[in-house]
């Protein structure tokens, strides 16, 4: 059972944009069975609202990272909230616990700056350095500093991730799963992913939530439109794109 295990909210009706988001109008009782949970649904279904949401409720920052990164420092966006948040019940199992960080693809640079930046101020920059593989995450690659903070960071904890695949090559995105299945093995980390990666959709005994406008419904890998187009259109690219082009 995952720490944490349960999010809702009621249905929304105050006329802020959250009630045109037809996947979360209509409130919210989700069930988190297992400790990788994916939400999957196209551009725009609310994914990352409520991903942000959770990410509030948790105590990490919006901006991408951990609570110390929320508490201590300036690093917050300031004025910025997520509206979904107050709104949101979470249910912990068997107590909450305050481990973990949120991050998404596009804020990832800026992250690295921040710790690169803690690295050059710090006294103890060295161990923070440590902490992160050994090297300015700068001078390396996004998929490297990306998989280097999965594999230095990641421990005890949640870990809410919003499209990780945009920093990764296929190889790494197996590598990454390796890196989710050490940690799952050992019943240390939750995941819950916003992504289209349909290689990452096939992690095994996941589950997959799709947004969509009945709202927020489980589905399988199988059954998810990025799996069976992306399978479909690999099998025979030439028929897709005479179609697409009129040839
Ligand atoms: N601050 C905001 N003000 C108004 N509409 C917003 C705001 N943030 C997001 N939206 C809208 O909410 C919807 C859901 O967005 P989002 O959760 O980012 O979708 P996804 O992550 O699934 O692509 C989109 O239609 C988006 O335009
Ligand atoms: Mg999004």
């Amino acid at each position: 059972m995952p720490v944490l295990s349960r999010v809702s909210f009621p249905p929304i009706q105050d006329g802020s944009y959250l009630q045109n988001i037809t996947s979360l109008s209509n409130g919210l009782q989700l069930t988190l069975k297992t400790n990788v949970t994916f939400f999957v649904g196209e551009n725009g279904s609310g994914k990352s609202t409520l991903l942000e949401g959770i990410a509030e409720q948790c105590g990490f920052s919006l901006r991408g990272g951990n609570r110390n990164h929320n508490l201590n420092t300036g690093y917050r966006f300031e004025g910025y909230e997520s509206p979904l948040a107050q709104r949101l019940s979470l249910a912990w199992t068997p107590k909450r616990i305050n481990e973990g960080f949120f991050m998404r693809a596009e804020s990832f640079f800026n992250f690295a700056s921040y710790i690169d930046e803690m690295i050059g101020e710090a006294k103890d920059g060295y161990k923070v350095l440590e902490a992160y593989g050994g090297r300015k995450l700068h001078e390396q690659s996004h998929g490297e500093s990306f998989l280097s903070l999965f594999n230095n960071q990641f421990d005890n904890g949640i870990y809410i991730l919003d499209e990780p695949e945009a920093a990764l090559s296929p190889a790494r995105i197996l590598a990454f799963m390796s890196v989710i299945y050490d940690l799952e093995q050992s019943g240390r980390a939750q995941f819950i992913i916003a992504t289209h990666s349909p290689m990452l959709l096939c992690y095994p005994g996941a589950t997959i939530y799709q947004f969509d406008d009945n709202g927020v419904k489980e589905t399988t890998y199988e059954d998810t439109e990025h799996f069976a187009l992306t399978k479909s259109f690999l099998n025979n690219p030439e028929a897709y794109l005479r179609h697409l082009t009129n040839q």
